[in-house]
């Protein structure tokens, strides 16, 4: 396999975010493009929330052929876009922008990348299964679309914030299905729905590095060896709430493979190729390294 070759046919991707020094996404598609021997770049962009406008002028007329949309860009992005997808439209968010001739197509593949990593990790569906969701912000919304969408029986949202669980309740249940209730985070209502539910993923930032001793709820005795705790932290591989639910015997599912499939699934749209399984097992192991050496 030879290195990067940048000639005058190279053609651009990017991300753009603010800050984007730790995303691991060029590592993970720049490894694609020279596996695959596709002529392609893939670079960070830290574009500034107030100019966004720019940024998305400037890339169309760069002729950029895609692009990915980190924080604090993913909602704003939507009103620069040409056509967005429905589901991305309903999840308020776009991380995926593909460029056609000119136009620019927005997607959300954080959700397709969840889905496929948990049915991967688990071997399970969310039809008729009762989930509770922690947190009601972006990364909650676009999740609890996706697993409404799959057919989830009963979502249940717990909430530092109540109003914001109301809100992403609310919307649940007027836009897709009347399935959606909340809760506060008091120690009762927790312990109660995590006994009532099969699975319990967390979209909160909670735990994550250089916070890594807390935990989104307190879960001592809550969890049972049925539960499936999926956490959408990364860094570390182990958040404290993943510890306590292995600790009881719980399947447990770190972020990592959702933030690997997001980008498998944007690579896909970018250059309309489907990989094989081989490819992304080949892929998914070299991503691990990725992360953990870089
Ligand atoms: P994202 O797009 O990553 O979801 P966000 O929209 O800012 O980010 O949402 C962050 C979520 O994490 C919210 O549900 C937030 O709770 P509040 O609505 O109460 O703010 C939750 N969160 C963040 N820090 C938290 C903390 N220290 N304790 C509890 N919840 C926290």
């Amino acid at each position: 396999m030879e290195g990067l070759m940048i000639t005058g046919k190279t053609k651009i991707l990017g991300i753009i975010g603010d800050p984007v020094e730790h995303s691991k996404s060029p590592l993970l598609h720049n490894f694609i493009s020279v596996f695959k021997n596709i002529d392609m770049v893939y670079v960070p962009f830290r574009v500034e929330k107030n100019n966004l406008s720019a940024a998305i002028n400037g890339l169309r007329a760069l002729n950029v052929i895609g692009f990915n949309v980190t924080v604090p860009h993913k909602n704003n992005v939507i009103q620069y876009l040409d056509k967005v997808s429905e589901e991305a439209e309903l999840m308020g968010a776009v991380n995926t922008v593909k460029n056609v001739d000119g136009v620019l197509y927005g997607y959300n593949t954080d959700g397709e990348g969840f889905l496929r990593d948990f049915k991967e990790e688990t071997g399970q569906s969310f039809k008729g299964k009762k989930v509770v969701i922690i947190g009601a912000g972006g990364a909650a919304r676009a999740i609890t679309v996706k697993v409404v969408l799959e057919g989830a029986q009963n979502i249940i949202i717990l909430n530092r914030t109540e109003d914001k669980a109301k809100a992403l309740s609310d919307y649940i249940n007027e836009k897709l299905r009347n399935c959606s209730c909340y809760r506060g985070m008091g120690n009762n209502e927790v312990k109660n729905e995590i006994k009532e539910c099969e699975i319990i993923i967390n979209t909160t930032s909670v735990g994550m590095h250089p916070e890594i001793d807390k935990s989104p709820i307190n879960s001592d005795g809550f969890f049972t060896e049925r539960h499936i705790v999926y956490d959408i932290i990364y860094n570390p591989l182990k958040t404290k709430l993943l510890e306590a639910a292995e600790a009881k015997g719980c399947k447990t599912v770190n972020g990592l493979g959702m933030l690997f499939y997001q980008g498998i699934y944007a690579y896909e749209k970018w250059n309309d190729i489907v990989f094989s399984k081989d490819e992304i097992e080949l892929f998914f192991k070299r991503f691990k390294e990725i992360v953990i050496t870089s």
